[in-house]
């Protein structure tokens, strides 16, 4: 089984605030429910809980959630206490390829910890108010594939590209 993680980043890394998106680009949204369908996604208590609660746990795919609280519960979906659990769940489940989907916290340390084999990275050309943000990485380590570029239009207000990245 690979480990991917998906994000979108903006130029300043601020990837949320105040436990939300801070961007609208359904094409890029529509990329993230594309790439992870059918899959298990792996993330943290908080951003599960970002997510409007008439779409959670995300449809069509295993949903596994990183908490400390040992109580914690979610319908449908696995709850765990660390990210290598999460990822040996995922495994279990006889996943190809499963996907990190964050937020900021747990993309931070399963980076740190080096779990992380692929990135599927969207890079928006602009910068946002924050208070979460995507740890600095230094690209040049990773293989980069381009997989498809997107000028702004009336539905998606800045343009991006969106990239892979391999170990
Ligand atoms: N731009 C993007 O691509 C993108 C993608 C996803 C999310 N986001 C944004 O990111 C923000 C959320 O990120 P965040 O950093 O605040 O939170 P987070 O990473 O989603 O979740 C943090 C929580 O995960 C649990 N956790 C973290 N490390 C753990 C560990 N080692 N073991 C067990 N549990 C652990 C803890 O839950 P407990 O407190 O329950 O113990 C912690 O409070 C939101 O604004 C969201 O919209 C952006």
């Amino acid at each position: 089984m690979i480990v991917s993680l998906i994000a979108a980043i903006p130029k300043n890394r601020a990837i949320g605030k105040d436990n939300q998106l801070i961007w609208d680009l359904p094409k890029d949204m529509k990329f993230f429910m594309d790439s992870t369908m059918g899959h298990n996604i792996i993330m943290g208590r908080k951003n599960y809980e970002s997510i409007p609660e008439k779409y959670r746990p995300l449809r069509n795919r295993t949903n596994i959630i990183v908490t400390r609280n040992k109580n914690y519960k979610a319908e449908n979906c696995f709850v765990t206490h660390s990210i290598k659990e999460a990822i040996a769940i995922a495994k279990k489940n006889n996943e190809k390829e499963c996907f990190i989907i964050g937020g900021g916290e747990i993309y931070r340390q399963s980076l740190i910890d080096n779990l992380v084999d692929k990135m599927y990275i969207t890079h928006i050309e602009a910068s946002f108010e924050g208070d979460t943000f995507f740890p600095k990485v230094d690209w040049s380590k990773w293989k980069r594939k381009n997989i498809f570029s997107h000028k702004n239009d009336q539905e998606n207000p800045y343009d991006f590209e969106v990239v892979s990245y391999e170990k």
